[in-house]
């Protein structure tokens, strides 16, 4: 098939936030026991971080981690994960039906961030937690009082404070499956009196609000409205959720997923700005797409494993190469976004749902869908602009004229134009033409194209303000001119 994509300044989107590149990690699972946490493997640091697992991290230039839940979140103690190790105690997590052992808190996590380079994304239990215990968080963390929980800091070993900036309310509060889940109404009375103190204690904080689970939620859509009423001066961002599906294997139609995600924010999005003109808002609230992924293999394909033991082996997703290609598309919309989306965090990081996977006391190794987001977050960073993508279309299950190519283009902070594609089309190569006139003069072009675990890079022609490819039949790609 004959394609073509122009990019012109004329269609500049945004400035992309770092944070798009960001994501998540659960105290769910086997994340953080036998995840990033193993005391006995043999590469483990002397806090008893993997660091054969932090050497996979690093590549994926992250900008931002989110911690400690998910679903774990609104049942978790964090005052039980401080302190001596051997005075903690051990909890049911009743999110995840396992066994909390609380050798990972809140100090690890940090630390573990340090010396990763990348920035922490904390979130406060408004599920069975108070505003009391949300403040006293904020207070530990990134207090400078001399008043209890920061001198408690100190006393445990972190002298400074960490000044963590982002923070979430809560977590999924409309999911019936929360532990002590909520109305919009009570959600957001909630979430307004905590953010209060939270930002009374650090005003240099931004908080996320905690948006629908998911669209299939009854009150997706008028749950946002009823928190923004509440909320909407105190915190800067409403998260969205969405994994997506192929039960039926029906490729074409798993394929255009990242149409519901870019609905998902359109909509999302506008209801955030008519909240600022009736709530007359200060400021703006973006998008916190802070969960997101291909998920369904592990719960259509695996029994699960036995209760309360401690890092149960759930929901452990093996990714195929249509994955990695709905990944990819996922990351496209997100970028095209940019000026909606500020926050992204794909789910998760490691074991559960994850790109990267540990044995317990072995290897560790990455999974398809890490690639694109490794070359995403490397060579996406800059400013969005909408590509004008003339291509044939196709009709799948849920929707009409889906373009067979779904491409984002960033020209980067040092001027370089990358173009991420991905030729939908199981059948046919794309015969890609790219006209990039007015944006500069570049000379060197080539390919990037993703083909299982491996990357093939080939070099392109570029003549004039043109350059012509050949995109193989389902393939993700990343045009990169300099
Ligand atoms: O990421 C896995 C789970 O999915 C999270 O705990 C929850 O927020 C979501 O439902």
């Amino acid at each position: 098939m004959k394609a073509s994509i122009r990019v012109s300044k004329d269609n500049i989107v945004s400035k992309i936030d770092d944070r798009i590149y960001s994501s998540f990690v659960e105290h769910m699972g086997r994340a953080i026991y036998t995840g990033i946490y193993e005391p006995d493997h043999p590469t483990a640091d002397e806090f008893g971080f993997r660091k054969d697992v932090m050497d996979l991290v690093r590549p994926l230039n992250l900008s931002h981690i989110r911690y400690p839940g998910g679903n774990f979140l609104s049942g978790y103690r964090w005052k039980d994960g401080i302190g001596p190790k051997e005075e903690r105690p051990a909890r049911l997590d009743l999110a995840w039906f396992q066994i909390e052992p609380n050798l990972v808190g809140t100090d690890e996590f940090l630390r573990w961030c340090e010396r990763l380079g990348v920035e922490p994304m904390l979130a406060v239990n408004l599920g069975t937690g108070t505003p009391q215990d949300a403040a006293d968080l904020v207070e530990y963390v990134n207090g400078t009082t001399p008043t209890y929980y920061a001198q408690l800091r100190a006393r445990n070993g972190h002298k400074e404070p960490y000044n963590v900036k982002l923070w979430c309310l809560g977590n999924e509060m409309d999911g019936p499956w929360q532990i002590c889940g909520k109305t919009a109404e009570e959600y957001g009375r909630i979430a307004h009196e905590t953010a209060k103190m939270m930002k009374w204690i650090d005003p240099d904080i931004e908080l996320v609000a905690c948006g629908s689970s998911n669209t299939s939620m009854k009150t997706y859509g008028e749950w946002e409205k009823t928190v923004l009423k509440h909320c909407y001066q105190d915190v800067n961002y409403v998260s969205l959720h969405s994994y997506y599906r192929n039960d039926d294997h029906d490729n074409p139609t798993f394929l255009a997923s990242n149409i519901d995600m870019e609905n998902m924010i359109q909509y999302i999005g506008s209801i955030c700005k008519q909240a600022k003109l009736e709530q007359k808002g200060d400021h703006d609230v973006y998008l916190s797409f802070d969960e997101w992924n291909v998920w369904y293999h592990y719960s259509t394909e695996q029994t699960p494993p036995e209760k309360w033991v401690v890092g149960r082996a759930i929901d452990q997703e093996d990714y195929d190469d249509v994955d990695t290609l709905v990944v990819g598309t996922l990351m496209n919309a997100l970028i095209r976004n940019a000026d909606m989306v500020k926050i992204s965090c794909f789910a998760q990081l490691i074991n559960v749902i994850a790109p990267i996977t540990t044995e317990p006391g072995g290897r560790a190794y990455v999974r398809t869908i890490y690639k694109p987001l490794m070359y995403a977050s490397n060579f996406g960073r800059g400013t969005s602009i909408k590509p004008i993508v003339d291509a044939p279309t196709y009709d799948c299950k849920l929707y009409k004229d889906v373009s067979f190519l779904d491409s984002a283009v960033v020209l980067c902070d040092d001027g370089s134009l990358s173009v991420f594609v991905v030729n939908r089309n199981e059948n046919e190569d794309a015969e890609l033409t790219l006209d990039f006139t007015g944006i500069s003069e570049y000379k060197n072009a080539e390919v990037m194209t993703i083909r299982g675990m491996d990357t093939v890079t080939e070099k392109a022609d570029v003549s004039g303000n043109c350059l012509s490819t050949k995109l193989l039949p389902l393939s993700w790609n990343l045009i990169r001119l300099s």
